[in-house]
C-alpha cells in the first residue's frame, strides 16, 4: 500500500493571511498604485488600504512605503509579492487541470485586448460563450502599453493586439484585417478629395489617442518614416472620444476602420482617400511562447481562426468601395462608404 503523505505543517501566516489579502498585495505591488489596484479588483480604495494594514500587522513588518506620490514595496513586501505569485500560479495551474478533466463544460477564459479590439472581441466572446455556456469569460480592455505589461506578468490566457511586440518572445496568430484609415468630419474640405498626399495631412490639426496606444504608435511611425511630424492638436483616451471630436470638426485622425463598425461610414465621419492608406494591419491573437494553454484557451484559439475568416468577409462586404468610385486596378484605396450601414450585431448574426 502506498504510504500516506505526512501532513504539511502550516505556519502561522498560512493560518492568518487570507488569499484576498495576497491578491490585493499582488495587485498593489505590480501596479505601484492603490487606486489602480482598487480599480482592477473592483474594490473601494479604503478596503485596499485596510486589508494591507491588516496584512502588514500579521507579517509584523511594513510592506509598502510612500516616497512622494509613489508607492514602493519594501524588501519584505517584494518577498511576499513573489510568494503570492507562486500561490496564484499554482492555483491557476490547478484550475486548468480541473477544467481539462471536465472537457469544455466548465472553465475560465481570461482575455485581455487593446482598446480598439473591443469592437471585435465582444463579438468573438459572444459567439464562443453561446457555443460553450459553462465557460466563464473575463475580459480586460486596456491600451497596448498596459496590455504588454499584463503579458509580461503572465496575467491572462490570451491577448488580442494590433502588432506583435518588438523583440518579445510571443506567439502571434493574425486572424482578421485591421485597416487604419484617415477620418475627418463629412464637412471637412478634404472629404470627397481623391488621392490626397500624406504631406497634406501634416497641415491639419490632429486628434491623437493617448501615449501608450498602439494606434498612435502606428501613426507616429508612418509619419516618421516620411520625415513628417504629426501636428497634434488634442490627445484623447478612447476611440469614441476621438470620433466625437472629429465629428465636431476639431480635427482629423487615423483610427482603425473597426471603430466605425457600429455607425458605418455614412454618418458624420468620412474616410479620406489618402495616398498609402489604409495602413494594412491585422488583429493578432497572442500568448507568450512556452505558455501552457488550457483546453479552453486552445478551443478559443481554434474558434477565433475560423470566426476571423467570417468577420473578414463581412468587413470586406461592409466597407468595399462602391463600384462607381472604385480604384484603379491594383491600388488599395481607403474604404469609402458603407453600402448597408449594418451594425456589428447584424454582422455577428451572419
Ligand atoms: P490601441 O491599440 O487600442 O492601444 O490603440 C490598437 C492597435 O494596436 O492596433
Amino acid at each position: 500500500m502506498a504510504a500516506t503523505p505526512k501532513p504539511q505543517s502550516a505556519g502561522r501566516l498560512a493560518r492568518l493571511v487570507t488569499l484576498r489579502q495576497l491578491q490585493i498585495l499582488e495587485a498593489v505591488a505590480r501596479l505601484g498604485s492603490f487606486t489602480r489596484a482598487a480599480e482592477e479588483l473592483f474594490l473601494a480604495q479604503p478596503t485596499v488600504s485596510m486589508q494591507l494594514r491588516k496584512l502588514a500587522d500579521t507579517v509584523g513588518e511594513p510592506l509598502f512605503e510612500q516616497v512622494g506620490v509613489r508607492i514602493y514595496a519594501t524588501q519584505t513586501g517584494r518577498e511576499l509579492y513573489q510568494a503570492s505569485r507562486e500561490v496564484f500560479d499554482a492555483l491557476s495551474r490547478f484550475e486548468m487541470r480541473v477544467a481539462d478533466l471536465r472537457g469544455l463544460k466548465h472553465g475560465r477564459l481570461r482575455l485581455a485586448v487593446v482598446t480598439t479590439a473591443k469592437f471585435v472581441a465582444p463579438h468573438l466572446l459572444g459567439q464562443f460563450s453561446r457555443a460553450h455556456p459553462g465557460i466563464e469569460v473575463a475580459l480586460v480592455v486596456t491600451n497596448r502599453e498596459r496590455l504588454l505589461e499584463r503579458m509580461a506578468d503572465n496575467l491572462d490566457d490570451l491577448y488580442i493586439l494590433g502588432q506583435p511586440p518588438d523583440g518579445a518572445n510571443v506567439e502571434c496568430d493574425p486572424f482578421v484585417p485591421n485597416p487604419l484609415v484617415v477620418m475627418a468630419s463629412r464637412e471637412h474640405p478634404l472629404a470627397g478629395g481623391r488621392d490626397i498626399p500624406l504631406a497634406r495631412l501634416a497641415d491639419e490639426p490632429f486628434i491623437m489617442r493617448e501615449p501608450g496606444s498602439g494606434t498612435r504608435d502606428a501613426v507616429e511611425r508612418l509619419f516618421a518614416s516620411r520625415g513628417l511630424r504629426v501636428p497634434v492638436r488634442m490627445e484623447l483616451g478612447s476611440n469614441e472620444a476621438v470620433k466625437q471630436a472629429i465629428g465636431a470638426g476639431l480635427g482629423i485622425s487615423i483610427l482603425s476602420l473597426h471603430a466605425l463598425v457600429l455607425e458605418g461610414t455614412a454618418g458624420r465621419i468620412a474616410v479620406l482617400d489618402v495616398q498609402g492608406f489604409p495602413i494594412r494591419r491585422q488583429w493578432y491573437l497572442a500568448h507568450p511562447v512556452g505558455k501552457e494553454l488550457s483546453v479552453v484557451a486552445r478551443a478559443f484559439r481554434e474558434f477565433v481562426r475560423d470566426e476571423g475568416k467570417r468577420i473578414a468577409e463581412s468587413l470586406e462586404r461592409e466597407f468595399a468601395p462602391p463600384p462607381a468610385a472604385g480604384p484603379a486596378a491594383g491600388s488599395e484605396p481607403a474604404p469609402r462608404r458603407s453600402r448597408r450601414g449594418r451594425s456589428q450585431a447584424a454582422m455577428a448574426s451572419r
